[in-house]
């Protein structure tokens, strides 16, 4: 098993390069299984669930390969069925190919989807959307199976807001027959993206950025080339990183226009920045105040994902600051491994409260993505030395993350045993 070893108390410093958006390009991944000619992903990120998901389209039939950091996806015909494939319960996103197989052949059957395990992940709103175009939805003892002729266009109200729910129902609808209108979808920039990644394929998709989505459905898409945008969360943990040790980093490629509500956290602690182009500057020097009160919300409010990584920066600031998490039921893992480093934290229902506190480097396991890289920034502000286990959580969304860190100057060793 692979962990990190972590010296705390050295400060980061330099440049990072934002990787590709982990969440934008795992729904363009399961996209590709509309339609048969090649689809190119530019600037796609090497990490584990993209890795699974290549995985997933490759028992489906597709072809794939890398060109460095391209990655290219065939798929000229697929029998739809991932109901035996273990890795579908790795990740997530697996569920989003029940929409697209549904669009491309009218049946569809996976195992249930994994993913981080951050309190209760329903698949209603998913099923609820794909019933509505048409399909039959069957829930076997493992898995999920679904089928329809073709697919009609409908009314869909969602009655919660939910990301992959949404990204699936565009997914089916953008083959199905007629007209579909979308109502109360989530908006965040992901969902946006795989709608303009969509048209690039010939989709007719409009409305994306006002929770309202109309499709008009195609008979057939083609293949395109697009390249994977820069990871809003996987900056916005890289300016929590900076915050903690206090250091100054430049992001380059940075989505500052994504990154609103993150940086607004960022400055209320004392955090300074500039925006040239697309380079984002940031002077963490001045940091140190507690903020009052942050909750988490779908975009463009703050990201639920980045809750974890605010609470290991909050540790280092003077004052209490206090966190709601109004989107996940149980996304405390990450403050209950802080804990044991010293975090003055509490959990009371849905609220943590968190002191300045003394972080003391210790062994700590890593229980999702974004709670174990919050871990990896705690270790960077703590004293001593700190064990973080079970990195592949982390690895499944942070491209190089050891390896950007120790170039920013942090100590840290791989240990695999
Ligand atoms: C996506 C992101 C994840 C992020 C989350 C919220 C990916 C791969 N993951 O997850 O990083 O934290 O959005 O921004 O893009 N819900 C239901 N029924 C459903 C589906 C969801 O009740 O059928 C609930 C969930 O339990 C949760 C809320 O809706 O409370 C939002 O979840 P959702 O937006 O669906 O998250 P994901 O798409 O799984």
């Amino acid at each position: 098993m692979k962990r990190y070893r972590i010296t705390g108390g050295y400060p980061l410093d330099g440049e990072v390069r934002i990787q590709g958006s982990k969440n934008a390009v795992l729904p363009m991944m399961a996209a590709a299984v509309l339609q048969e000619e090649t689809v190119e992903l530019k600037g796609c990120p090497k990490i584990s669930d993209v890795f699974c998901m290549e995985k997933l389209l490759q028992v489906l039939g597709a072809e794939t390969e890398w060109e460095r950091d391209t990655l290219r996806i065939r798929c000229r015909r697929t029998d739809g069925d991932l109901s035996e494939e273990k890795t579908a319960g790795k990740l997530r996103s697996s569920i989003l190919l029940l929409g697209s197989l549904l669009g491309r052949n009218g049946y569809g059957k996976i195992r249930s989807p994994g993913g981080c395990t951050i309190g209760r992940r329903p698949t209603d709103l998913h099923e609820m959307a794909l019933r509505s175009l048409g399909a039959g939805i069957t829930r076997t003892g493992t898995g999920i199976t679904a089928y329809a002729g073709r697919l009609s266009g409908t009314h869909i109200r969602f009655p919660k807001k939910s990301v992959g729910a949404t990204e699936n129902a565009i997914l089916a609808a953008v083959c199905a027959e007629g007209t579909t209108v979308l109502d109360g979808c989530a908006a965040e920039p992901e969902v946006q993206w795989l709608c303009r990644f969509l048209r690039s394929m010939g989709a007719s998709v409009e409305g994306e950025a006002s929770g309202c989505v109309m499709i008009r459905g195609r008979k057939k898409l083609h293949g395109t080339t697009f390249c994977v945008p820069p990871d809003r969360i996987a900056a916005g943990t890289w300016l929590m990183a900076g915050a903690a040790v206090r250091g100054n980093l430049e992001f380059r490629r940075a989505p500052v226009k994504e990154m609103q509500a993150v940086l607004e956290v960022y400055r209320k602690m004392g955090g300074q920045y500039r925006v040239a182009g697309d380079t984002l500057f940031t002077d963490s020097s001045r940091v140190g105040k507690a903020v009052p009160y942050v909750e988490t919300a779908g975009y463009p409010g703050f990201p639920t994902d980045l809750q974890s990584p605010l609470l290991a920066a909050a540790s280092t600031l003077s004052g209490r600051t206090i966190v709601r998490e109004t989107v996940f039921e149980d996304r405390f893992a990450a403050v209950r491994e802080l804990i044991k480093m010293g975090a003055r934290a509490e959990i009371r229902g849905p609220v943590i409260g968190m002191e300045k506190s003394r972080l003391k480097g210790t062994r700590v396991t890593a229980g999702d993505l974004r709670g174990g890289a919050a871990l990896v920034i705690a270790a960077l502000a703590a004293e001593g030395s700190t064990e973080v286990e079970q990195v592949q959580y982390i690895e499944r969304g942070y491209e190089l993350f050891p390896e950007q860190l120790e170039r920013l100057g942090a100590r840290i060793h791989i240990i695999e045993e």
